[in-house]
């Protein structure tokens, strides 16, 4: 994933109090960490970051002008919203770490699929406000689809801080905790889908005829109008599929391809089993 260009921001925070810690700024904290602060959500110097070795601690420092470290539990202590980014299996031993920091007035985001907000809880052993998020990886253009779901003792405040967080980066949705395997075998994982179908058209297009640059382009490019014409104009996807889909013509030709394919329970396949694996992670 390239880094997202970062430059100095002159526009003043929009959250300029918070104070944020992301614990595990891998590929989907840095993601996050770096979209943030392109958006100017939190000043800065108020954000502090842990992975978990040294030399990737400096050389992300420098390259993002945060300060990075290896210190989760100093990082907690300074922070009012804490984000957690390391993998599902290192959440537990993350949370005994910091568990001297945390207290009522925090809030904890976990993206850590699979770890349900009453294991933080507690991990914790205090009514802590845990909310649970689901991103993707098209967060760092701004594009991104989250869903959160709210653990027990979680006010309006802090759902709100937790929804600002997100909503810069893209759409958010609130659910209940028993779908967030759900959210994740459909939009966490499902950038992967998409390029697998983007690259696939793109293929066909260069079997019909077109350079790959320009298939690429024109696959990636209808994706991405298909998608803003649903999200935008609220019409079902199947009104707009009849919309293109003229009688006798070509589209119907094509259309008829892909159901005899089985895209469609191909595609309902994969997100049953995504969800499945989620909720055997989750099982441990
Ligand atoms: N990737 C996605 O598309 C996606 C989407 C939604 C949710 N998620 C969730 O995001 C989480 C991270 O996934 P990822 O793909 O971003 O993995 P990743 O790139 O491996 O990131 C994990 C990060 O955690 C750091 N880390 C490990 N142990 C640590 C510790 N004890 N203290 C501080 N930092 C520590 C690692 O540091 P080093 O770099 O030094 O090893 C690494 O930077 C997972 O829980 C996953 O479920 C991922």
């Amino acid at each position: 994933m390239a880094d997202i260009a970062l430059e100095e921001n002159e526009v003043p925070a929009q959250l300029p109090d918070v104070r944020v810690a992301v614990l595990g700024a891998g590929k989907m904290g840095g993601i996050l960490l770096q979209a943030l602060l392109k958006q100017n959500l939190f000043s800065a110097d108020l954000i502090h970051a842990t992975v978990a070795h040294k030399e990737r601690a400096v050389a992300l420092s420098t390259q993002w002008g945060i300060d990075v470290g290896t210190d989760n539990l100093a990082a907690a202590k300074q922070a009012d919203l804490i984000l957690v980014g390391v993998k599902p299996h290192q959440v537990a031993d993350l949370l005994a770490q910091i568990k001297p920091a945390l207290t009522k007035d925090k809030t904890i985001v976990s993206i850590a699929a699979a770890v349900k907000t009453d294991d933080i809880e507690e991990s914790a052993g205090i009514d802590l406000a845990v909310v649970r998020a689901m991103p993707n990886t098209p967060s760092a253009l701004g594009a991104g689809a989250a869903a959160l779901c709210r653990g027990r003792f979680v006010s309006d405040k802090q759902m709100e801080l937790a929804k600002r967080l997100f909503e810069t980066v893209g759409r958010v949705v609130v659910i209940e905790e028993r779908l967030m395997n759900a959210a994740t075998g459909l939009s966490g994982s499902g950038p992967a889908y998409v390029y697998v179908i983007i690259e696939a058209l793109a293929e066909a297009g260069v079997k019909v005829g077109l350079p790959r640059d320009v298939a690429t382009q024109l696959a990636a490019q209808t994706v991405f109008g298909a998608a803003k014409m649903v999200l935008e104009t609220g019409y079902h996807p199947a009104l707009l599929k009849d919309t293109v889909t003229t009688p006798s013509g070509c589209t119907v030709e094509g259309v008829l391809e892909l159901e005899k394919g089985g895209l469609r329970v191909t595609l309902l396949n994969a997100v049953e089993h995504a969800t499945a694996r989620a909720k055997e992670l989750a099982a441990g």
